[in-house]
């Protein structure tokens, strides 16, 4: 008896996943392996990968193309959220996570498997997130995880796969483990896992070097319709377009690169690089017309909603009861954020210039020290005994 009869794999077209097709059958007992491949915008060919997973033993192998679900449906309500992970990861890497655990499910429906295999190690975050996805979408599927329990090293990963016809990899591998998607990019590993050491400039592909960048500011308008960017300069565009054409834009003056020392859920720390260049501005556009658009107390309640809401995408509860009442929460408070964020780019910064609302909450008639000044200035004195009340009986107290 095998652990399981039928099986979909996460798969990548990397030696790892590949080798996991013949090792479920061969070592497992599995009898059938259904691969499939998401496209969320990270550039790779699907093609070979889909044939390369048949060369490699799978019965059917599946590519989903849902660049734009995972744009729309994982990071745009992730913009609403302003989510950053200990207040600086934007989470590209994690929000793709339950969206492929959502298309691996509905494969094993579909196909009638009795399991979902990855090829997650047992030391990372991902592992947890597709695992945890799985299991609230479907409790009746088994999880397997090759790479979990085999203990090879990356020799003896090649060897194996070379017995059951899976060729090494041409190319010499880059030292670097790299995870990408529209998103952005997590790179980790070789010369980065020593903290003190300054990334070399190779591990960048979607941001230039400070010294390569214009020496011209350049100024973007992002227009956001509650909450949801909708447009670029003026243009309306369509969510993949603008985050593709953002990257672009960003990254080309440098913006979005992030050095961090991070803790993962299994507990240890890990050094990672990140390139995420639209996926920042955006937040930081999103949050700044929020400060324009939301009254106080709810911006500053959201403030701490938003440290949650990452945690928990982190940390792989996508698909969990608080994540969906905080996503109420979030969706409420997104009626009136709709305006034009004004950012200037410039040698590796990302600076809001301006922003305008017809929602505004901004009111110069109340601000000004001009002669519109409608603020009853004598009204303040009242408000501040009141206010300091409290602190002034404590003091009289002894
Ligand atoms: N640490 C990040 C996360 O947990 C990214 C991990 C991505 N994997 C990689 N091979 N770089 O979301």
């Amino acid at each position: 008896m095998g652990r399981a009869k039928k099986v979909v794999l996460a798969y990548s077209g990397g030696v790892d996943t590949s080798v996991c097709i013949p090792y479920l059958m061969n070592e497992w007992g599995v009898e059938e392996v259904i691969t499939l491949a998401a496209d969320l915008g990270q550039g790779d060919e699907l093609e070979p990968i889909r044939k390369k997973a048949l060369d490699s033993g799978a019965s059917v192998s599946l590519v989903a193309d849902v660049t734009e679900t995972f744009v729309k449906e994982y990071g745009f309500p992730a913009i609403q959220a302003n989510a950053l992970y200990e207040n600086r990861y934007p989470l590209s890497t994690a929000l793709a996570r339950p969206l492929i655990a959502k298309l691996l499910v509905e494969a094993a429906q579909e196909y009638g498997a009795d399991a979902i295999a990855h090829g997650c190690t047992g030391k990372g975050n991902d592992q947890v997130r597709f695992d945890v996805a799985i299991g609230a979408l479907n409790p009746s599927l088994k999880i397997l995880a090759p790479a979990r329990e085999w203990g090879f090293s990356r020799e003896q990963t090649i060897e194996y796969g070379e017995k059951y016809g899976i060729p090494a990899p041409v190319t010499k591998k880059s030292p670097y483990s790299i995870d990408r998607n529209l998103l952005g990019m997590a790179i980790e590993a070789g010369v980065l896992e020593d903290p003190y050491a300054e990334p070399p400039e190779e591990v960048y592909q979607m941001t230039k070097a400070i010294s390569d960048t214009p020496n011209e500011p350049e100024y973007v308008e992002i227009g956001f319709e509650k909450g949801l960017p909708v447009s670029l300069n003026g243009q309306a565009i369509d969510p993949v377009a603008l985050v593709t054409q953002l990257n672009q834009i960003t990254g080309n003056h440098g913006i979005g690169r992030i050095d961090m020392i991070e803790n993962r859920l299994v507990g240890i720390k890990s050094r990672e690089i990140y390139e995420t260049p639209a996926l920042l501005v955006l937040i930081q556009a999103h949050r700044d017309l929020e400060s324009l658009t939301l009254t106080a107390d709810v911006t500053q309640y959201k403030r701490g909603i938003e440290q949650t809401y990452s945690q928990l995408v982190y940390n792989g509860l996508w698909f969990s009861p608080l994540k969906g009442a905080l996503d109420g929460f979030i969706a409420n408070t997104q009626e009136r954020v709709t305006g034009t964020v004004r950012v200037k780019l410039f040698k590796g910064s990302a600076t809001v210039v301006g922003r305008k609302s017809d929602q505004s909450l901004y009111s110069l008639d109340w601000a000004t020290y001009g002669e519109e000044d409608v603020f009853d200035h004598k009204a303040a004195e009242g408000f501040i005994y009141i206010w300091g009340l409290p602190t002034r009986l404590w003091s009289q107290q002894t």
